[in-house]
C-alpha cells in the first residue's frame, strides 16, 4: 500500500483522480490539500469536501495557497466550468473542511511517516514550494513528488506553457529545482488515455457513487467544446502509481519565469551528451514521463472504479 497525499485545484481531472485514489486497494490517501489552480481556492475546497463525502472518505482535506507565489493571479477562463466540476454536484454531504494550512498538514503527514510519502500535485505548485520554503527538512523525508505539469512540446494555456507551470511558474521553478525526487507527467502523456464511450455508459449506469460520478464527469467532458475528449488527465498520473504504464526519461529541467509570451515554458535539455548537467545550475534532473500505454492505465482505472 502506497502512502500518499493528492494536492488538488479540483477541477474535473482532480476529481478523477480523487475518485480513484480513494478508491484505488493499493492507495492510501493520507490527506486532499488544496490550491487555487482551475478554479478560485473556495470552489477547489467545496469541490474537493464534496467529493469525498459522496465516497464517505473522512480524510483530511486542507486549504492553501488562493494564489501564486508572485505574479498575479490569473484571469482564467476556466476549462472545468464556473464550479470547477462543470456543473456536477457530488450527491450526499460535504465533510468538514480540516483548519490546519494545507503546508501544515503536508509537513506533519510527512514528516510523521520519514521516506514513505509520495506528493501526487496535480494543481499549481504553490502550496508545495511554500511547502519547501518553510520546512525544509521535508525535502529529505517525502518518498517522492509526482507532479502534473510542464511540457517538452506544445503549451496548453498558452502557446509555449502548460497550465499549472503558467499559473505559477515561480513555484513550479522552486519544486522543480529542488533537492528532492520529482517525476513529472505533463502534456506529453497526459492526453492520451482517453476513456471509450461504452465504459462511459456503463460507469453512469452504475450504483457506485465513484463509478457514475466519473461516468458523469468523463461523460461531460467528452461533450465539452473546450475539452473535446473523454481522456483521463491526472487521473492518468494518479493510475499509473499503481500499475506503471508509463515511460520515463531523466532530463535537466527548468521553467521560465519571465513574464512574456515564454512564460511557465517548460526547458529541457534533450542532447544526448550532457554528462555534467547536476552542477550547472539552474538545470535541475527530473524523471520525466516521455510515453504512456494508455490501454494500461484506462483499464486499471475502470476495474477500480
Ligand atoms: C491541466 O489542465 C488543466 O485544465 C488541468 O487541471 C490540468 O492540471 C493540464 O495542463
Amino acid at each position: 500500500m502506497r502512502e500518499v497525499i493528492l494536492d488538488v485545484d479540483t477541477g474535473v481531472d482532480d476529481a478523477l483522480a480523487v475518485l480513484y485514489a480513494l478508491r484505488s486497494p493499493d492507495l492510501h490517501v493520507r490527506a486532499l490539500t488544496c490550491v487555487a489552480g482551475n478554479v478560485a481556492l473556495s470552489h477547489v475546497v467545496r469541490n474537493t469536501v464534496a467529493l469525498a463525502g459522496a465516497l464517505g472518505a473522512y480524510v483530511p482535506v486542507a486549504a492553501g495557497a488562493d494564489r501564486p507565489l508572485v505574479v498575479d493571479s490569473p484571469d482564467i477562463v476556466s476549462v472545468h466550468g464556473d464550479d470547477g466540476l462543470l456543473g456536477i454536484a457530488p450527491p450526499g454531504r460535504p465533510i468538514a473542511v480540516d483548519r490546519r494550512h494545507a503546508v501544515e498538514v503536508l509537513h506533519e503527514a510527512i514528516t510523521g511517516a520519514p521516506g514513505e510519502v509520495t506528493v501526487v500535485a496535480l494543481g499549481p505548485l504553490t502550496n508545495l514550494a511554500l511547502l519547501l520554503r518553510t520546512r525544509p527538512d521535508v525535502a529529505e523525508q517525502v518518498a517522492e513528488i509526482r507532479v502534473m505539469g510542464g511540457s517538452l512540446g506544445a503549451g496548453n494555456i498558452t502557446a509555449t506553457a502548460e497550465f499549472n507551470h503558467w499559473v505559477d511558474p515561480h513555484a513550479a521553478a522552486v519544486v522543480l529545482g529542488a533537492a528532492w525526487p520529482v517525476t513529472a507527467y505533463g502534456l506529453d502523456v497526459f492526453y492520451d488515455p482517453v476513456v471509450p464511450e461504452s465504459a462511459i455508459t456503463a460507469l453512469r449506469a452504475d450504483d457506485d457513487v465513484a463509478a457514475s460520478l466519473a461516468g458523469e464527469l468523463l461523460d461531460r467532458r467528452g461533450q465539452d467544446a473546450f475539452s473535446g475528449r473523454p481522456y483521463l488527465g491526472d487521473a492518468g498520473l494518479v493510475t499509473s502509481l499503481d500499475v506503471g504504464g508509463v515511460t520515463y526519461t531523466e532530463m535537466p529541467v527548468m521553467v521560465d519565469t519571465r513574464p512574456g509570451p515564454t512564460r511557465g515554458m517548460t526547458l529541457a535539455d534533450r542532447r544526448s551528451s550532457r554528462h555534467e548537467f547536476a552542477a550547472r545550475e539552474p538545470w535541475s534532473p527530473v524523471r520525466v514521463a516521455t510515453a504512456v500505454d494508455a490501454g494500461v492505465l484506462t483499464r486499471r482505472y475502470l476495474e477500480v472504479l
